[in-house]
C-alpha cells in the first residue's frame, strides 16, 4: 500500500513556509491562466533580472570545465584562470569528489581571511564549514541546540520562516520577541527580558537567541550598542547567539553600516557566549540562490561540541562543491590591478546603486498610499509595510485579493508573525526599477477599490 498523510510524523505536517505558500500557489495557477503576474515574493535575485556576475561564472565554469583555459583561454581573463587553478589544486580532486565534510579548507581559509580584512579580527580556518546555502547551517545549528521539547529558541517577530518551520520540525519551542516597528524596527533589552520571562513562565528552556541583521523581512540595519546589547543579554542567560548575516552586503540608508556579532565579540573580549554566524552567496550583490553556496563560523564552542558539529555535518558528506567554489568568489574578489578587477566593481556597484534606489523608490511610493505605512529600507532586500484593513479582514485575505486584481505577488504578515491585530505583507525590492514603479502603481489602485 502506498504511503499515507497520516503515516507521516506531526512535525512534518504542522512545519509551514508561507513564503511559498497558498498565495504563490495561486500566482501560478493564474500565471498557467495567462495571467501577467509579478513575483514580489521571495528574495531570488536572478529569477527578477539581475545579472550574476562575470568573475564568478568564468571562476565556476572553469572549475567545471578546467579544458576551457586552452580551448577557450580569449574568453577567460588570467586571473579566474589562475583563481580557477588554484581551486581546483586546494580541492585535490575537482569539483566531482566530495570534500572534508566541513568543505574544501583551501576555501575555508579563504573565507577566514575575508573574516578577519572584514572585522580585523583573528579567525581559525577550522571554525567555518561550508553549507548548501545559509538555511542547512542554521538547520545545522537548530539541530544541535534542540536537545528536548522544552527546549527554545529566541526569534525576532517578524522573522524569516526558515526559523518557525525548522523549530516546529525538530520540535523545539520557539520564542517570540517583538521588534519596535514604531522605532525602526529596533530592538531592545526591555522586550528580550519580557520575552525571556515569558518563555520560563511556560518552563520553557531558552537556549539561543536569532538575530537577523539587517533584517529580513524588517529591512532593519543593527547598530553596535544593539548588538553589544545582545550579546550581554545572550551571556547573563547562558544562551547561544544565532547571527543571520546573509544581507551584510545589503545596507542602503546613509549613516547606517554592517558590523558583524563576531567583531563585537572579540572586541568585547567575550569568551563565554557561543556564537554561530550564517553567511550565504544567494544575497548581497551576487544573488547566487541557485548555487546554494553558503558557510557558518563558530566562536566560543567548546572541541567536544565542535566535534559533534562536525560529525553531523558528515552525514551528508559535504557541501555541493560548486556552491563552495560561489562561496570561494564572494570572499576572494579580483584585487586591485587585475584583470578582472575593472568590471567586478562595475557590476557589484550597478547592482548595489540598482537595490538603494529601489528600497527608496518602494518605500516612499508605498508611504504615499493613503492606509498603508512602511519603515526605511536601510538594508536587505524587502519592505514590511503596515496595511489598515477593512473590519474582519486579514492579511491573507487582502493578499489573496491583491493577486488575483493586480497580479502582484506579496506574502501575508502572518508567514512571518507580527503583532496580533496589525496586519502586513512583505514585498521584495527586487523587481526591475520599470517594474517595481508599476508595483507601487497597482497597489495604490488596489487599495482605493479594497476600502
Ligand atoms: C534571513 C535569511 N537567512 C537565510 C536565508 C537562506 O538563504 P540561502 O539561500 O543561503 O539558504 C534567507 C533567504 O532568503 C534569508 O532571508
Amino acid at each position: 500500500m502506498a504511503i499515507k498523510l497520516a503515516d507521516l510524523g506531526k512535525a512534518v505536517l504542522e512545519t509551514e513556509y508561507a513564503v511559498r505558500g497558498p498565495i504563490v500557489a495561486k500566482a501560478q495557477e493564474l500565471e498557467k491562466q495567462g495571467r501577467d503576474i509579478i513575483y514580489c515574493n521571495i528574495g531570488n535575485p536572478q529569477a527578477l533580472e539581475q545579472k550574476p556576475l562575470t568573475w564568478v561564472r568564468q571562476v565556476l565554469a572553469l572549475c567545471e570545465y578546467p579544458e576551457l583555459a586552452e580551448k577557450a583561454a580569449a574568453l577567460f581573463p588570467l586571473d579566474a584562470i589562475e583563481a580557477s587553478r588554484a581551486i581546483i589544486k586546494g580541492s585535490k580532486f575537482g569539483l566531482g569528489a566530495y570534500s572534508e565534510s566541513k568543505g574544501v579548507r583551501f576555501i575555508r581559509e579563504a573565507v577566514a581571511d575575508f573574516i578577519h580584512r572584514r572585522d580585523g579580527i583573528a579567525t581559525d580556518p577550522d571554525a567555518v564549514y561550508l553549507t548548501d546555502g545559509a538555511s542547512k547551517g542554521v538547520q545545522a545549528a537548530l539541530r544541535m541546540l534542540i536537545a528536548s521539547p522544552h527546549d527554545g529558541i529566541m526569534v525576532p517577530i517578524p522573522q524569516y520562516p526558515l526559523y518557525s518551520a525548522t523549530i516546529t520540525l525538530y520540535e523545539g519551542k520557539q520564542v517570540n520577541y517583538y521588534l519596535d516597528e514604531h522605532n525602526d524596527w529596533k530592538l531592545s533589552r526591555q522586550m528580550l527580558e519580557e520575552s525571556l520571562a515569558e518563555a520560563k513562565r511556560y518552563e520553557v528552556k531558552v537556549k539561543a537567541i536569532v538575530i537577523i541583521n539587517p533584517g529580513n523581512p524588517t529591512g532593519s540595519v543593527l547598530d553596535k550598542e544593539n548588538i553589544a546589547m545582545v550579546i550581554d543579554f545572550a551571556k547573563e542567560h547562558n544562551l547561544a547567539i544565532l547571527a543571520d548575516e546573509v544581507y551584510q552586503e545589503n545596507v542602503y540608508r546613509q549613516g547606517d553600516s554592517f558590523v558583524s556579532f563576531a567583531k563585537v565579540l572579540e572586541e568585547k573580549k567575550e569568551k563565554t557566549v557561543s556564537l554561530f554566524s550564517f553567511h550565504s552567496t544567494s544575497k548581497g550583490f551576487l544573488g547566487e540562490c541557485g548555487h546554494r553556496g553558503g558557510y557558518f563560523e563558530i566562536r566560543n564552542i567548546p572541541v567536544d561540541v565542535s566535534a559533534q558539529i562536525l560529525k553531523l555535518q558528515s552525514v551528508s558528506l559535504c557541501a555541493n562543491l560548486p556552491g563552495q567554489v560561489a562561496v570561494y568568489c564572494m570572499v576572494k574578489p579580483p584585487v586591485t590591478g587585475s584583470p578582472s578587477h575593472a568590471a567586478y566593481v562595475a557590476e557589484r556597484d550597478g547592482v548595489l546603486n540598482q537595490l538603494k534606489q529601489r528600497a527608496r523608490l518602494l518605500q516612499d511610493g508605498l508611504n504615499a498610499i493613503p492606509g498603508i505605512r512602511c519603515n526605511d529600507v536601510a538594508g536587505a532586500m524587502y519592505a514590511f509595510p503596515c496595511v489598515e484593513l477593512p473590519a474582519g479582514r486579514t492579511d491573507n485575505e487582502y493578499c489573496m485579493a491583491l493577486l488575483e486584481a493586480t497580479g502582484i505577488c506579496v506574502v501575508p504578515g502572518t508567514g512571518f508573525g507580527q503583532i496580533p491585530g496589525t496586519a502586513h505583507f512583505r514585498t521584495t525590492i527586487l523587481p526591475p526599477t520599470a517594474k517595481m514603479e508599476e508595483v507601487i502603481k497597482r497597489i495604490a489602485e488596489f487599495q482605493k477599490t479594497y476600502h
